[in-house]
């Protein structure tokens, strides 16, 4: 089979299209057929991995050290990037009872990666469910990841109908969709993004943007009942004065300050600093479905390129130019 290969980290120039071969399901495993995969910031942190400085790593120093056992210190473990998929299942093992040959599915492989080829295998009760029937392959290749990212963490800090919500980071992977998130929960949500991503985060669904070229939250006088910092770069001194009474301050990516933070305020019956990491359950993936299909969430889809294309998608995807999500369409459904 076709697969973008990497041996060593860096620049893009590392993924190369290669023939591999293809993955034979275990008892306990589906055979997928895919169809589109995204990139994603793991498949761009992953590839660059071996060269991050530790500043530039959004966890404090011990999870550096755990992703690196896991991604490989000197030169990835697993070869072929690629987390979130759609396609088709193919094949099944004989223990599988959940899907069938035909089924449409997506799914995510974390940081085990393996998206970026022509089949994958996916144990059946991992992050994996039926395609929602009302998006493309390359649609649903952009939800797994970012979608249940931000709905674990959301339930972690009890989102409530009519709370007032500042989603920092609204128009990245996990942001756009904790956004989309919020409002169905029935919060009143703000989205902070750059210039050329106001109008995106409008549409999708914010009650307020705040541009942060323009902008400093921190300074405004709004209050929030919940801030949701998906990149951790608002400043640790500003967290308190933009929550209200009995607040929460939710921070996806985390550095040693923050977490700080969290100890310092983990008693507190007032203000709280939360650092949380999302919790994978497949039954979120099947929750996102269906409210796909019933409208409630939407994705946005920016440039796809072909599977061979994909050194030029992470080069875009790196820019700082992009809206939305960048797809890999790694083969044709017929
Ligand atoms: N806690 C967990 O379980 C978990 C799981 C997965 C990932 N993560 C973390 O999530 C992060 C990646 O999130 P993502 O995939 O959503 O990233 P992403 O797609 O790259 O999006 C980044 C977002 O941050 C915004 N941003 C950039 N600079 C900013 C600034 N100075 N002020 C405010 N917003 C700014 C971007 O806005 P513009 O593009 O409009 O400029 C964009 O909305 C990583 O740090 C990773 O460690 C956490």
């Amino acid at each position: 089979m076709k697969a973008v290969v990497y041996t060593e980290y860096g620049s893009p120039d590392v993924l190369q299209l290669k023939e591999v071969e293809k993955p034979t399901p275990k008892d306990n495993e589906v055979l997928v057929k895919v169809f589109a995969t995204s990139v994603g910031y793991g498949d761009l942190v992953g590839r660059k991995f071996g060269k991050l400085r530790p500043s530039e790593f959004n966890m404090p120093f011990p999870l550096m050290v755990a992703a690196k056992f896991a991604i490989g210190r000197k030169s990835p473990k697993n070869t072929i990037l690629g987390s979130d998929f759609a396609g088709e299942i193919e094949a099944v093992g004989k223990n599988v009872t959940r899907f069938k040959p035909g089924d449409q599915v997506f799914g995510y492989k974390g940081m085990t990666f393996g998206a970026n080829a022509e089949y994958l295998c996916m144990p059946e009760d991992g992050m994996l469910a039926l395609k929602p029937a009302n998006m493309t392959y390359e649609e649903a290749a952009t939800v797994p990841g970012g979608g249940f990212t931000a709905l674990s963490l959301l339930r972690k800090v009890n989102i409530q109908p009519g709370q007032k919500v500042l989603i920092v980071g609204a128009s990245g992977g996990i942001g756009s969709y904790a956004l989309q998130l919020a409002k169905y929960f029935g919060a009143e949500v703000t989205g902070v993004c750059g210039t050329p991503r106001v109008e995106m985060v409008k549409a999708l669904g914010a009650d307020k943007v705040i541009d942060y070229t323009q902008e400093d939250f921190t300074k405004s006088g709004e209050t929030y009942d919940l801030v949701f910092d998906v990149y951790g770069k608002s400043l640790s001194a500003g967290w308190r004065r933009v929550l209200n009474p009995n607040g929460r301050y939710l921070f996806a990516s985390f550095k040693t300050p923050h977490l700080l933070h969290m100890l310092v305020t983990a008693k507190s019956s007032d203000k709280k600093v939360i650092c949380a990491l999302a919790s994978e359950n497949p039954e979120d993936l099947n929750f996102l479905k269906e409210l796909i299909e019933a409208g409630k969430i939407k994705t946005v889809i920016d440039r796809c390129y072909p599977l061979e294309q994909t050194a030029d998608a992470h080069r875009y995807a790196e820019s700082g130019h992009k809206t939305g999500n960048i797809v890999v369409m790694v083969a044709h459904p017929n």
